[in-house]
């Protein structure tokens, strides 16, 4: 959703800001905008380098507020950009999240006199603090009145003219971090842009204001007392952010993911013992042996990796499991009480609708654990216990390295599980030391980048891609449509392939290709037989198969070749190709690949 960042310090706040803005881009890319205290705002329609080019030299100061936009409520016009002031343009603010009771506040404060420029919810924000300052006389205390008076989520930073090295966040559903520096702070929506000045940070609790300046930092409830809070150490290095010579970001992730599964499982495979010990699930082990179901919730690409989460425990942990989209979960009855774990999956830990899954489920009396990739973020706090990812900042909106790091972890939950459970040492040895030889197996298929390049170049004008796989590669055929649809714009369907004679076969022709997923493994010949079928209907056939398949050759306009494993990790395999080409797809088409329109990485909204 959108970004946020300020400054203030000593330092020239321009480029410091614009710098923050260009490290968030991957937030919000409607419109961007800045505002320094007592020198002024500039904002433009766009991604930040428009607003980049209309900077002057006449526009600094040490500190300042800055946006990046993804329009909700209005057009992504520049008198919709943020940062948005009040009546006397002494105050402005920067914000993410949605202000539910926006109209109401806005009549109310028209009645009083108070002219509105924009039609965003945010606007009201800046007029009710200078409502609050004009009883008050107290900035801080404006601001928090105001908060108390609106419902709905925001992230925030708040600026004044005539103070201005001061700022004001507050958080409420919408993620805000406090960077400590020496001399300097900072506020963001995330730990990104903070990194190259610093990495001590303080993550802002739900209810809470930070008042900052240069030298000091202080949060405060709601209430207005002051709260004790210790600043975290992020193990994030500033290098992991940029793109390292890579064109996009996406395809250095997709190139990251053998270092990323030996992230995720350092320390943590005990292969001789043929399980995994997870540090993050140790203070509720006792608590998982007695859990007789799990509920997986995720959205988008972590929902994917839940269903192969599902094959994986339900086969090897013998416990059952069932996988909802965070969105569903969180307006229906779910059943749930002290037997049920929720496992909530997800890269940025502030999914809104993954969030109100975990606290429904809590509500409800369940466990609830999370999979998560960023440290310190909502949902690795709200969630009784879980296991971090260490996959590094991913930037890319499309997932990739997040999706490998997730179907790792997924494994080594099964592991875990499995082995508290019915798994035998000999069958648990056998999937730890195949997830050791991983990272090699996906770095073969990376070699043959060039020939999947080609592949994909050569299907880039198609309208329409079917994706088909079975069992553990069916969630794969969602994840490889999702990955072409969002960054290609195209429509791309995943189908399990037994369902190919329910419907879909009839969109097949010659000009509708299909990407089957066809490991050699225990559904290979079920899946042949729809192969068959989509040929006799004159279908185009990219297939994605292990190494030693000689015979497909004459049943396949392409074919992708992937190392053998074993049939409950090959996701990890096959999702390999699939985030290649849905890249080299996009590039073809010359889209920018890291900003697929009207999508942004972190979903802080429902
Ligand atoms: O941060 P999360 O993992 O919770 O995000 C969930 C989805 O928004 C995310 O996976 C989205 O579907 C990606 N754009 C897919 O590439």
């Amino acid at each position: 959703m959108c970004g946020i960042f300020a400054y203030t310090g000593k330092k020239n706040s321009t480029s410091i800001l614009l710098d923050g803005l260009t490290s968030l881009e991957y937030r919000g890319y409607d419109s961007a905008g800045i505002f320094i205290p007592g020198s002024g705002s500039i904002k433009s329609v766009g991604a930040v380098n428009n607003l980049k080019k209309k900077i002057t030299k006449t526009i600094q100061g040490t500190s300042g507020i800055a946006h990046l936009r993804w329009a909700t409520h209005g057009e992504p016009t520049e008198i919709n950009a943020h940062p948005h002031h009040d009546c006397t343009e002494n105050i402005w603010l920067v914000h993410n999240g949605i202000i539910e009771n926006y109209k109401e506040l806005k009549e109310k404060l028209s009645a009083l006199g108070h002219t509105f420029k924009s039609s965003t919810d945010t606007e009201v924000l800046a007029h009710l603090i200078e409502h609050h300052l004009h009883k008050t006389k107290d900035f801080e205390k404006a601001v928090i009145a105001t908060l108390n008076e609106v419902t709905g989520t925001y992230g925030i930073a708040v600026a004044h003219n005539t103070d201005p090295d001061k700022i004001i966040a507050a958080r409420n559903g919408a993620p805000v971090v406090i960077g400590i520096g020496n001399n300097e702070n900072f506020v963001a929506s995330d730990p990104t842009p903070i990194l190259r000045h610093t990495k001590n940070v303080i993550y802002l609790h739900d209810g809470e204001v930070a008042v900052i300046t240069p030298e000091s930092h202080h949060i405060y409830n709601l209430n207005s007392i002051l709260i004790e809070r210790q600043k975290e150490t992020i193990d994030w290095d500033v290098e992991q952010v940029k793109k390292d010579g890579y064109e996009h970001f996406m395809l250095k992730e997709i190139m990251q993911g053998p270092e990323v599964i030996e992230n995720t499982i350092r320390g943590r495979l005990i292969i001789e013992e043929g399980t995994a010990k997870l540090g993050g699930l140790e203070m509720v082990t006792d608590k998982l042996r007695s859990i007789k179901r799990i509920v997986i919730v995720g959205c988008g690409t972590a929902y994917y990796a839940g269903l192969v989460g599902e094959y994986m425990l339900e086969e090897y942990a013998g416990i059952p499991v069932e996988v909802e989209v965070g969105s569903e979960f969180r307006y229906r009855k779910p059943i749930m009480d002290e037997h049920t774990a929720l496992l909530a999956i997800s890269q940025s830990g502030e999914t809104a609708d993954t969030l109100e899954a975990i606290r429904e489920a809590k509500r409800k009396g369940a466990l609830t654990l999370g999979i998560v990739n960023t440290v310190g973020s909502t949902i690795a706090r709200e969630t009784d216990a879980g296991i971090y990812n260490h996959a590094g900042p991913e930037i890319g909106v499309a997932s990739t390295k997040a999706f490998i790091s997730q179907l790792t972890a997924l494994s080594l939950f099964t592991l875990f599980l499995g082995r508290q459970r019915t798994m035998s040492q000999s069958t648990g040895k056998q999937i730890a030391e195949e997830i050791k030889l991983l990272p090699e197996k996906i770095k073969s298929i990376l070699a043959q980048k060039e020939t999947i390049r080609k592949i994909a170049e050569k299907y880039s004008n198609s309208r329409d891609f079917l994706f088909i796989g079975r069992k553990y590669n069916y969630p794969i055929a969602f994840e490889g449509a999702l990955k072409l649809k969002e960054v290609s714009y195209i429509h791309a369907e995943g189908y399990g392939a037994g369902e190919m004679k329910h419907g879909p076969l009839a969109m097949i022709d010659e000009n509708f290709p299909t990407l089957a997923i066809a490991p050699l493994d225990s559904v290979y010949e079920k899946m042949i037989s729809n192969i068959q079928e989509i040929k006799a209907r004159k279908g185009k056939i990219v297939v994605i198969t292990t190494e030693k398949n000689t015979q497909i050759k004459d049943m396949a306009e392409d074919i992708i070749y992937i190392p053998e494993t074993l049939e409950v990790l090959s996701p990890l395999l096959t999702i390999v190709p699939l985030q290649l080409f849905a890249y080299y797809f996009a590039r073809k088409k010359g889209l920018d690949v890291d900003r697929p329109r009207n999508l942004a990485k972190s979903v802080t909204v429902e």
